[in-house]
This record gives C-alpha cells, sequence and structure tokens, in this order.
C-alpha cells in the first residue's frame, strides 16, 4: 500500500516537473499513470480521511490532464494552476457558548486558563502561556465543540486546518500552504486579536506513516517548526495551535511535545448524558411517558454526537407521520420513539477505544 503510495508520488511529481517544463505529451503520460495508481489506492484504502485525500488528488490531475490534453498553451494554464494552488482557508468567527458544551468541566476550566485568563490580564503572566493544546478522546464528545467555544469567548478567529484541506492540494505544496496559514495567523495576531489555528484530525496530518512519503514529511516538518515559533516566550501574543484527535497513539513524539498541554475529553457520564438529552430536547414537545433518566440510563457508550443524533431521529419520526398522514401538527414525541431510534444508531464508543485512549492519557495527559 505505502509502496504504492510512493510510486503515484513519483509519477505525479515527475507529472507536475514536466507540466511546469512544457513537455506536454511527457507530463499527459505521468499523470496518466498517476491517475490509475491513484484509482487503485482508493480501492485499497480503508481510511475516509486518505480516501478523500486520494479523490482529490486524482480529480485535480484529471482536471490537469483535460486541459492539457485540450491544446490549452502550457504557459497560461500553468500560471493559472498556480492561483488554484493557493491554499483558500477562511478564518471565521465561532458563536458556540461555553453552556453549549454539557459536561467537561475540567477541560473546559484548563482551556479557560490557558486562553481565556491570558487574554483578559496578559500582566498577569511574565512567563507567557501555553500556546499548545492537544485535545484527544472518542469521536463526538466535544473535542470541536471546546475550541469553537474557547475562540469564541475572547472573540479570536479560527483558522481550520486539516489534513484534507492541507495534503489535498499539489504535491509539494502541503508545507507551503502550512506556512501561508501560518503568516497569515501571525498578522492577524500581531495587531493583538488572538487567533486560534484548529488542526483537525491532527493523526491524519502528522501520522508516523507519513514521514516515508515525502510531500507529508515536509508538510509535519514544517508544522513543527512553525510551532517552535509561537513558543518564544518573549512574545505576548494571542496565536493559539489546538489540535483534535481520537487516535493520539497515531502522533509521534516530536509532535506530542509541542503541546504544553494535553487534555482527554472523554465520554459523558449517565448524569451528564442526562444533562444532555435535556438540552436537546428541551425545543421539543415530548409526551407524559418519555423518561429522560430511563433514557441516560440505556445510553452508555453513546457519545453526546450520537444523543443529538437519537432526539432528531425522535423528532424527525413524528414530523415524517405527519406529512404521511396529513396531519396539521406533528404529535408529541413518545418514549418508544426514543427506543425506536437508540435500536437504530449503534453506539459510537467502543470499550476497547476507552481503555485505548486511557492508557494513552496515562502517559500523555499533561494538564
Ligand atoms: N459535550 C457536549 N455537549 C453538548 N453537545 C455535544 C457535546 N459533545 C458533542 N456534542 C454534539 O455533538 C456534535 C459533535 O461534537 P464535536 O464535533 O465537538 O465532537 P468531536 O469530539 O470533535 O468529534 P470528532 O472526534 O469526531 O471530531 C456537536 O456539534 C454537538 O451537537
Ligand atoms: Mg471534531
Amino acid at each position: 500500500m505505502s509502496e504504492l503510495e510512493k510510486i503515484a508520488i513519483e509519477k505525479a511529481k515527475e507529472a507536475v516537473y514536466l507540466d511546469r517544463q512544457g513537455s506536454r505529451e511527457a507530463a499527459i503520460a505521468r499523470y496518466k499513470e498517476a491517475i490509475q495508481i491513484l484509482s487503485r489506492l482508493i480501492s485499497l484504502t480503508q481510511s475516509p480521511v486518505l480516501h478523500e485525500v486520494y479523490r482529490e488528488r486524482m480529480r485535480q490531475y484529471l482536471e490537469r490532464l483535460n486541459e492539457l490534453s485540450d491544446g490549452t498553451p502550457v504557459r497560461t494554464v500553468v500560471r493559472q494552476s498556480t492561483n488554484r494552488e493557493e491554499l483558500q482557508i477562511e478564518p471565521f468567527k465561532s458563536n458556540i457558548k461555553w453552556s453549549d458544551v454539557i459536561g467537561l468541566e475540567d477541560a473546559k476550566r484548563i482551556i479557560r486558563e490557558a486562553i481565556v485568563y491570558p487574554c483578559l490580564r496578559p500582566d498577569l503572566f511574565p512567563l507567557g502561556w501555553p500556546t499548545g493544546i492537544l485535545l484527544f478522546g472518542p469521536p463526538g464528545c466535544g473535542k470541536t465543540l471546546l475550541v469553537a467555544a474557547a475562540a469564541n469567548e475572547v472573540n479570536a478567529t479560527l483558522y481550520t486546518l486539516d489534513a484534507a484541506t492541507v495534503l489535498s492540494k499539489w504535491l509539494g505544496e502541503s508545507e507551503k500552504n502550512i506556512a501561508t496559514l501560518f503568516s497569515k495567523a501571525r498578522n492577524e495576531a500581531s495587531t493583538g486579536n488572538p487567533v486560534v489555528i484548529f488542526i483537525d484530525e491532527a493523526d491524519s496530518l502528522t501520522a508516523q506513516r507519513y514521514l516515508e512519503v515525502g510531500g507529508e514529511a515536509r508538510a509535519r516538518n514544517q508544522l513543527l517548526k512553525e510551532m517552535d515559533g509561537l513558543a518564544n516566550k518573549n512574545k505576548k501574543e494571542y496565536l493559539y495551535v489546538i489540535a483534535a484527535t481520537n487516535k493520539p497513539w497515531l502522533l509521534d513524539e516530536a509532535f506530542i511535545r509541542r503541546f504544553q498541554k494535553r487534555i482527554y475529553v472523554g465520554p459523558p457520564d449517565t448524569e451528564t448524558r442526562l444533562q444532555i438529552l435535556k438540552h436537546y430536547t428541551a425545543s421539543l414537545k415530548l409526551s407524559e411517558d418519555v423518561d429522560l433518566e430511563a433514557l441516560a440510563n440505556m445510553t452508555a457508550n453513546y457519545s453526546p454526537a450520537d444523543l443529538y443524533n437519537i432526539c432528531l431521529d425522535a423528532h424527525i419520526s413524528t414530523i415524517r407521520e405527519m406529512f404521511e398522514n396529513r396531519l396539521e401538527e406533528p404529535r408529541k414525541i413518545s418514549m418508544s420513539d426514543f427506543i425506536t431510534a437508540i435500536e437504530k444508531r449503534k453506539p459510537s464508543i467502543s470499550g476497547e477505544l476507552i481503555t485505548r485512549l486511557r492508557e494513552w492519557e496515562q502517559r500523555y495527559e499533561a494538564v
């Protein structure tokens, strides 16, 4: 598999090189070969992220191949393609509030201490403050939500950097993309505005296996370099890098060490599940027989995201019924609607996953 990936990258590199040299026919041949190998990789890979990355690359090579075969003059196209290579990362402001994040009290406190306090009273932090935070935990338990809430509280600009954005660009551009993003973020932070760079699915960006495949190793090294730049204690800027992963064991030591805070964002206990169910049913019409406590008890291993979807499914079933039976209004949601929704949805969290995360926590947690 990784052999095949290497060959694909070789072919693509040659194609891009020949393309830039203006050797149309040779470039076409290489692009075709790269596309063939990529399609094979797509059929072999299990990872949805890699799947996306391969597909996107294949799409770009195909597009280029078509342009070349159409006889578009090489020079102009190369210039166009340079534009296309530019990283399209748009910052955004979040409107998630802390009260939208249920449970996770420890994680909230640690993040507030690291981000909110220094922004309010920088004078109290002569030694600087932590700028790298790694959140790890099972899927759907609030990692992304926490980052959005923290960014919102200090009115920070949020840039999301995920594997699909960075790696799906033309080969060899990944590290440039990262450098561009950080320089944009640094510029903005230098005006005093807080900026958060959020590395989602950090495992797919920095995983060990990428060390072997050229472009991504350079991307990872660039990332490490940029993060070292942030650690400068004399610079009092509010530029944070927050990374999230649900497979922290795929991260390499050098990357892990760059994060001063490493926080476990764990699954909800029964009481928290009850709070979450209350939160998501607050605006719904429930019938008398709905017992949220009982539902909380029967949803061990369900993540907050699962619980949200269960509420949604239960609600939608009443809406569907309304339309099918041409009623004026949907009926109230009953206990059996919830139970059906639970039965139809497998929990996202498993005992093995938690054990594995706990083991990693023992070794690496830093709060
Ligand atoms: N602690 C929570 N309180 C309330 N809602 C939550 C919580 N955690 C997750 N959710 C719900 O689940 C959705 C997904 O959560 P989020 O994206 O934060 O998960 P995640 O931990 O980042 O998962 P992944 O590892 O899959 O990226 C949220 O948009 C929200 O609706
Ligand atoms: Mg997430």
